[in-house]
């Protein structure tokens, strides 16, 4: 799994949240080991969408970056899955684990659990669109119009990198052609636990990871996450491919914990970032801790002014790649931040009632 030293610390994918703004500050201000995109439509990606391209913008300070896809049909896995190679990703990743009724209704997300069978097809043209693009670099089943946007969002990358030059590390320059890891993200059940004989479906099509959140469909977010369930899916695995516990990981102290219960070779962390791009800033740290089973470093807190200066930063560039009118995103965001500031109940009120980044530079001011 590229050459990240394990255990692997990374940001979870949020549909609606971490989007390019959110992943460029999440990896400037500190550095997952890897970052996903929202998840996008396989069919809506092949059809052109134009917010689905959005959410595939990204910064080569992500890499590695992996971008996630859902649906419920493998012919379309097998072209979106060029798409993300020839868009210059690093992996594709498949949503098993998505329990929206709007996604869930058409078999996608966390309904594969309940068709095995459809899951290993969907893994199976995935992997041979990956095969295919590197062969050939040959992007099909899109209409001309639309292979027109795949130099757009080259240069637009190009562009973001260029004017935010910050140091990091290539994994790969996205321009040449390289065979991207296929992984996959799922729960541990649909209305109850089932992982072990759902895992035992994924290894015969050996993804070249598996995310493991301890929830079932039927939980949603509620509850505790199951790290037991998470365990089980790791006996399962059984070392034949690196296991990312995921859920309800929200310090240091909890990525110590969900490795040392579940003994996966690696945690995505989501809800736990909120509001906090420097989530990640002591994670090497972290590792050389954990590594050396000495006590996990305090997690970094920003001065305010350093904090307002982020906040206005991720405004502006929010607004910047996907427009004004897209301000009214970015209120959660700001809200987030200053989640843990005490007494700021007005500060707090002013900023989701902002409608502009010239407001927000006023109420930071
Ligand atoms: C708002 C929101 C959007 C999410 N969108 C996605 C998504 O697009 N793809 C995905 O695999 N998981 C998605 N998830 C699930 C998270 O990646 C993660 O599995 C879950 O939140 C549990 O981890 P956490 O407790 O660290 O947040 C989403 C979760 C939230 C809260």
């Amino acid at each position: 799994m590229f050459d990240i030293k394990f255990p692997v610390i990374g940001l979870s994918p949020m549909d609606g949240v971490t989007d390019a703004a959110y992943r460029f500050f999440t990896n400037k201000e500190g550095k997952p080991d890897i970052t996903f995109t929202e998840f996008v439509h396989v069919i809506g990606l092949c059809r052109g969408g134009e917010r689905l391209w959005q959410d595939f913008i990204f910064h080569d300070t992500e890499r590695p970056v992996v971008a996630q896809l859902f649906g419920a049909e493998p012919e379309y896995f097998y072209h979106a899955a060029k798409i993300v190679c020839e868009l210059g990703f690093d992996g594709v990743d498949i949503n098993m684990g998505c329990p929206a009724r709007t996604v869930t209704e058409h078999g996608a997300g966390a309904a594969l659990i309940r068709t095995p069978e459809l899951a290993q097809e969907i893994v199976r043209q995935t992997r041979k669109g990956v095969q295919d693009w590197f062969e050939t670099g040959e992007v099909t089943g899109i209409e001309d119009h639309i292979r027109a946007r795949i130099p757009q969002m080259k240069a637009q990358r190009r562009m973001l990198a260029e004017r935010n030059a910050v140091p990091f590390k290539h994994y790969s320059q996205g321009d040449e052609r390289s065979l991207l890891p296929v992984s996959v993200k799922t729960r541990v059940g649909f209305d109850s636990i089932v992982v072990s004989d759902w895992v035992k479906y994924l290894l015969e099509v050996e993804p070249a990871w598996l995310t493991i959140h301890g929830r079932t469909l039927k939980q949603l977010y509620a509850g505790q996450a199951d790290w037991d369930a998470i365990a089980l899916g790791v006996q399962t695995v059984d070392g034949q491919f690196p296991v990312l516990a995921n859920g309800d990981v929200k310090t240091y102290d909890d990525v110590q914990r969900v490795l040392t219960h579940t003994k996966a070779q690696g945690t995505l962390v989501g809800r736990g970032t909120y509001g906090n791009p420097w989530w990640f800033k002591h994670v090497q740290q972290l590792k050389e801790a954990l590594a050396a089973g000495s006590p996990v470093p305090e997690m970094f807190t920003p001065s305010w002014p350093a904090a307002k200066q982020t906040m206005l930063d991720h405004a502006k560039l929010h607004v910047e790649l996907k427009g004004p009118l897209s301000y009214v995103q970015m209120r959660k965001n700001l809200a987030w931040y200053v989640s843990n500031i005490p007494d700021a109940n007005e500060l707090r009120r002013k900023l989701v009632l902002s409608n502009s980044v010239e407001e927000l530079e006023e109420i930071l001011a």
